[in-house]
């Protein structure tokens, strides 16, 4: 995402090359998951295809459709043969979806506002009502400087309202009606960014952390559901959430969103309750392997862009 990804990237092509590739990674992980975590891992070179629900004729919600990942989630479940529903805030940039993408159906709604759940979940039950499948993907990245005494408390807790509260609203809200469903689904699009902090980010990447444990958790408590509980773990992406961060940027090392979601589907059909797309896997396997040495390469843009931790 940074240019400290980059240097995460570069340490990362060295390692793939020294472990013979990816699926050599993969085998690594899948032995460490066994061991660590003393169950069968997700992760394997030759995944176990548990019987699961092929991605067609579902009536899906997508939070934050109308841009980025969840715009291309839309695309790509649309050409599968889904009906498919985004929300988002900004009215203009959902016309401008619907334009890209004619047959989607589209709804104004902030998910970091109670209200409006209660009032999309009215709405889209009423029209929508063999809906079956939540992708909570709404979320935005801040930089913030903590040394700085400009920053107010709404400031420092936006993305919290966005990016954790949003999504376990959304799943309370919709919850009974995704439980009357014979098949539901709920995918939460999380980051590589749960898996070690990016200091430059301090919320963002705190929201994500408890993105994943609270996904986990629910996981456990829907397992006598059908509801069947997802987490895209993914990659820095091609993506305008991204130009938040500035000139830091390093787009050679953006995933494309064609290929991300695409894998992403791909994870779910196969039945993977958590996706590691591309390089989602190298951050997993260093958040395990040597936590330090990430925080350490993540941590890099905060002496460059707030020059070091001296307060301001
Ligand atoms: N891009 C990456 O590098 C990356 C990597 C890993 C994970 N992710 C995750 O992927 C998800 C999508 O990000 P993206 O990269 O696709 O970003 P994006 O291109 O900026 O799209 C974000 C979408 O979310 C909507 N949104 C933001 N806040 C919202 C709110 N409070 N209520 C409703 N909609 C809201 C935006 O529309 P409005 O602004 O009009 O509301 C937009 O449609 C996020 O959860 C992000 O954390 C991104």
């Amino acid at each position: 995402m940074l240019r400290a990804w980059a240097t995460l990237f570069g340490c990362a092509a060295e390692l793939r090359e020294n472990l013979g590739g990816i699926s050599s990674l993969n085998n690594v992980l899948a032995t460490a998951d066994a061991h660590l975590l003393g169950r069968e891992s997700v992760v394997t070179s030759s995944p176990t295809f548990l019987p699961i629900m092929e991605l067609r004729n579902h009536t899906i919600l997508i939070t934050g459709g109308s841009s980025g990942l969840g715009l291309e989630f839309a695309r790509q479940l649309l050409a599968l043969g889904n009906t498919v529903l985004i929300t988002g805030r900004d009215q203009a940039r959902l016309d401008q979806a619907q334009l890209l993408l004619p047959q989607v159906h589209a709804f104004r709604s902030d998910v970091s506002d109670p209200a409006a759940i209660a009032a999309l979940h009215a709405q889209v039950v009423a029209q929508f009502p063999a809906l079956n499948i939540l992708l909570n993907n709404a979320g935005e990245i801040r930089k913030l400087n903590l040394n700085d005494p400009a920053l107010t408390l709404p400031d420092v807790t936006q993305e919290i309202d966005s990016n954790l509260s949003g999504p376990i609203r959304m799943v309370q809200q919709f919850l009974p009606h995704l439980k009357a469903q014979k098949i539901a689904a709920i995918l939460h699009v999380n980051s590589g960014l749960a898996l070690a902090p990016f200091p430059i980010a301090p919320v963002y990447g705190a929201t994500k952390a408890g993105l994943r444990s609270y996904t986990q958790s629910l996981r456990v408590q829907l397992k006598p559901t059908a509801v069947q509980v997802f987490e895209l773990v993914g990659p820095a992406a091609n993506t305008p959430l991204n130009d938040r961060l500035g000139d830091a940027v390093d787009n050679s090392q953006l995933m494309e969103p064609k290929d991300l979601i695409a894998a992403t589907l791909t994870g779910m059909q196969q039945g993977q309750e958590e996706i590691y797309p591309g390089l989602a896997k190298v951050i997993r396997f260093l958040s395990r392997l040597a936590p330090g040495f990430l925080l350490k390469q993540l941590s890099k843009p905060v002496a460059k862009e707030f020059g070091g931790l001296k307060p301001v």
